[in-house]
């Protein structure tokens, strides 16, 4: 068993420690956080030893009636591999805690990719990160468009994407997060940051990205146009994306009209959280105009990096192979069983 530690038990670390839990060949050692808040209790409950993240606050978790298992630093020695889910910006300064425990980590997408050894993305790059100390699992827009970019490329080649990243405000639970009534450019200088952070994954990706900010929380959502070397039938670019095991092409029977009814969907489904771990594509949206390709997809924030810190995982260890890791991952979670 593959022994995984979870430093940042927040959005994305207490969905990749159940992840991670669910997974045949791997186990918690346990999660760590720096005070004792309603996502401690959820740790507690959900039965994950919980371990100080830092030494002065620790009195705080005896006071609130919870009992730690030890810090920080013991839980990356015990680990043979620490999932890094804290805030952007301390995964970095984590660093060389992980350094010098000679234990590999995965960082997250809010971290900049220089301080990485190499960036992530499950369909595009799997075999490129065994053996690295710091690996970063690129963020959920980038997923999103990795996944997207990676089978147009194979079969059809690149010539140019444009992409227009329509993104949600905040997480439901991240009150202090706007716009609460307004649309706003962001970054109003072109291009966004994302379509550099796609090239960490393609390097020689012809890629401009626009980004703006929305009064939403449920997901984000991307206008995309894809300017492909050859020119194939809508119908078939849509035949190869439906084939994808981590991308979902909306039917259109399904009335689905926007994020709302997509996170509608995945409850109903029971997926834990109303997750949404695929890209969401709109079937009738994918369309060909000569060479250009057209479409939407849905992108939930908060879930579509959580296979992929899974997969990382085995990547960055060598144990299995990207078919092997996806298809086992996608198993124990519940991937493999489609929205529709
Ligand atoms: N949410 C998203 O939409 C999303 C999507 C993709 C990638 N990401 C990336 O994933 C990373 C985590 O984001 P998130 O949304 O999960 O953040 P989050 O919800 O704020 O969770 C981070 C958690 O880390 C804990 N924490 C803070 N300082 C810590 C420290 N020094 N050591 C250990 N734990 C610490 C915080 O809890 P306590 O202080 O209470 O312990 C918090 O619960 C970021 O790099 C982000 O950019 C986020």
């Amino acid at each position: 068993m593959i022994r995984v530690g979870i430093n940042g038990y927040g959005t994305i670390g207490k969905r990749v420690a159940d992840a991670v839990r669910a997974q045949p060949d791997m186990a918690v050692v346990g999660v760590a956080k720096t005070r004792p808040n309603h996502e401690a209790q959820t740790a507690i409950r959900n039965g994950f030893d919980l371990y100080a993240a830092i030494e002065e606050r620790k009195p705080r978790f005896g006071e609130a009636g919870i009992k730690l298992a030890g810090d920080v630093d013991e839980l990356v020695d015990a680990s043979d591999v620490v999932v890094d889910a804290c805030p952007s910006g301390v995964g970095a300064q984590n660093a060389d805690m992980y350094r010098e425990h000679d234990t590999p980590a995965l960082l997250q997408g809010g971290e900049s990719a220089d301080v990485v050894d190499s960036s992530f993305n499950a369909r595009a790059n799997y075999d490129t990160v065994e053996g690295d100390d710091l690996v970063r699992v690129v963020s959920c827009n980038t997923t999103g468009l990795s996944r997207l970019v990676a089978p147009l490329r194979e079969r059809y080649g690149i010539e140019k994407v444009r992409a227009t990243l329509v993104r949600r405000g905040g997480d439901p639970a991240q009150t202090g997060r706007g716009p609460i009534n307004d649309i706003l450019p962001n970054p109003v200088s072109l291009p966004s940051h994302h379509g550099p952070d796609v090239n960490t994954i393609f390097p020689e990706l012809a890629i401009d990205t626009l980004g703006l900010k929305v009064p939403a929380t449920l997901m984000h959502t991307h206008s995309v146009n894809v300017t492909l070397e050859s020119e194939p039938a809508a119908a078939e670019v849509r035949a190869l994306l439906a084939d994808e095991r981590r991308t979902f092409v909306i039917p259109e029977w399904l009335g689905i009209d926007g994020a709302g009814a997509i996170k509608e969907l995945a409850q109903d489904a029971g997926r834990p959280r109303a997750d949404v771990w695929e890209n969401c594509i709109w079937g009738e949206s994918i369309s060909m105009e000569g060479r250009d390709l057209y479409l939407f997809q849905a992108i939930h924030q908060e879930s579509d990096v959580v296979p992929e810190n899974v997969d990382a995982i085995r990547a960055v260890l060598g144990t299995t192979s990207q078919a092997e890791s996806v298809a086992t991952t996608d198993e124990a979670m519940g991937l493999d069983e489609p929205l529709a």
